[in-house]
């Protein structure tokens, strides 16, 4: 993975190299606190050890007993869905991969009437057992299933804590279950079983994906410049205290569409605090140069875009044609189109001080996979730290769980009781 900043250096909210050296003392400081709370275990740091620590061997193994399935439908939200569902999205598999985070009741009737649900595993994701939107997604597949004559049991696995509703279903009726570990907030979790057991049955390599990750881990040390994932934490951070308030996250590759969305939430609820934090936004190339593009070069000067592609892929050639106006593209690639689009896009974000910066993996596969999340999680870990927020807390997303759940009777909670106190003026 490569990570170019040059194009964020001499932009309108004015970083300059001398300002990165600077930084890279503070660097230093925050990655001996990381380092510490890695080698300690604690909450959050311990993510950035799941290269490390995950056992791919027993994901497989729990997922084994689910012989030739056409499809895995997780039932998840948030953390406990996005990192499954960007490697599902981004790598060809026989089997279909599915997902029902949200509880939009017409999509999920869609989704589940397109699913062969006698050939489909579910997995059930939730780190504390009790997301409301989950469970009620899963009592509903259930009902769905027994209607349709299938063995729920048989085909259903969950990926909980030790505690809660989902550990009790699974004790219950002996469901096979694999543990979230410890440490390991929603967001933070593609490198374990909750990101890997849906790959796992889609037979994509567990062992690349960790290594992906292994390797820009090992790249971390006291400098932004040795590490892709801090360069890239480092320099958002100074951006947004230059007033980048918005970071646009531009991959062009279909494939890495999820990705995007993932990123949005790692970004968004770790760092989102306190009144400070960089607002995601999310963008595909070539598709949003001709929307949002205009924005991003024109529009108010608050922001970092990113832009992100494979070097290798594989190509599809332009027919020739006898169109005189068209001859320029005969005998080119779609891919060398999608190229010149990407360096177009940089170029003229260049041209109107726009930041922005490059990052580049080999190829979307396993192992660059794994490297580019983790990297990422490390340049959220870092921005953090910088930006001195309790990055893996998420006090507000709490506040709406509970809410939720206080107005359906499902507890006594104070925030329920404040949605009910709005005044309303139409
Ligand atoms: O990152 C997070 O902590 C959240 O996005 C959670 O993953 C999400 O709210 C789902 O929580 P749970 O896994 O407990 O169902």
């Amino acid at each position: 993975m490569y990570v170019d900043l040059g194009n964020a250096l001499g932009t309108r909210p004015g970083l300059d190299r001398d300002t990165l050296d600077r930084l890279d003392e503070r660097v230093a400081d925050a990655h001996g606190t990381i380092a510490a709370g890695r080698e300690a275990e604690e909450h959050g740091y311990a993510a950035l050890n799941l290269p490390e620590t995950t056992d791919a061997d027993a994901i497989r193994s729990a997922v084994s007993r689910f012989e030739n399935p056409a499809a895995v439908l997780t039932v998840g939200i948030g953390g406990s869905a996005l990192g499954a569902a960007t490697v599902a999205n981004a790598l060809d598999s026989e089997v279909d991969a599915y997902f029902l985070d949200n509880v939009d009741p017409e999509w999920v009737t869609r989704k589940l009437d397109a699913l062969p649900l006698d050939r489909t595993v579910v997995n059930v994701v939730s780190r504390s057992g009790t997301t409301a939107e989950t469970l009620s997604n899963f009592l509903v597949v259930r009902d769905a299933m027994e209607s349709a004559g299938v063995d729920w049991t048989d085909r259903t696995f969950v990926t909980t804590g030790e505690e809660g509703n989902l550990r009790e279903l699974a004790n219950k009726h002996d469901l096979p279950a694999l543990d979230v570990p410890d440490g390991v907030p929603g967001r933070f979790s593609a490198l374990s079983t909750v990101g890997l057991a849906c790959a796992a049955i889609q037979g994509h390599d567990l062992d690349a994906l960790l290594q992906g990750g292994a390797d820009a881990m090992d790249s971390l040390s006291g400098s932004l410049y040795d590490s892709p994932g801090y360069a890239y934490g480092a320099v958002s951070y100074a951006l947004a205290r230059r007033g980048a308030g918005v970071n646009a996250m531009m991959p062009y590759a279909e494939s890495l569409e999820t990705f995007a969305e993932w990123f949005a939430q790692l970004w968004a609820e770790s760092l989102g605090k306190d009144g400070v934090g960089q607002t995601p936004a999310r963008a595909l190339g070539a598709t949003d140069q001709h929307s949002q593009l205009q924005l991003y070069r024109a529009g108010p000067n608050d922001k970092l875009v990113t832009l992100v592609r494979p070097r290798e892929y594989e190509d599809r050639a332009i027919p020739e044609t006898d169109l005189d106006g068209l001859s320029y593209l005969g005998g080119k690639s779609l891919g060398e189109l999608l190229d010149a689009e990407f360096e177009a896009t940089e170029a003229s974000l260049k041209a109107a001080a726009v930041p922005n910066v490059r990052i580049e993996l080999e190829r979307v596969d396993e192992r660059n996979l794994g490297e580019l999340l983790y990297a990422m999680e490390a340049a959220t870990v870092l921005y953090g730290e910088l930006d001195n927020v309790s990055t893996f807390t998420q006090p507000a997303v709490e506040w709406g769980k509970k809410a939720a759940r206080g107005l359906l009777g499902g507890g006594d909670f104070e925030e329920a009781d404040a949605v009910q106190d709005k005044e309303t003026l139409v």
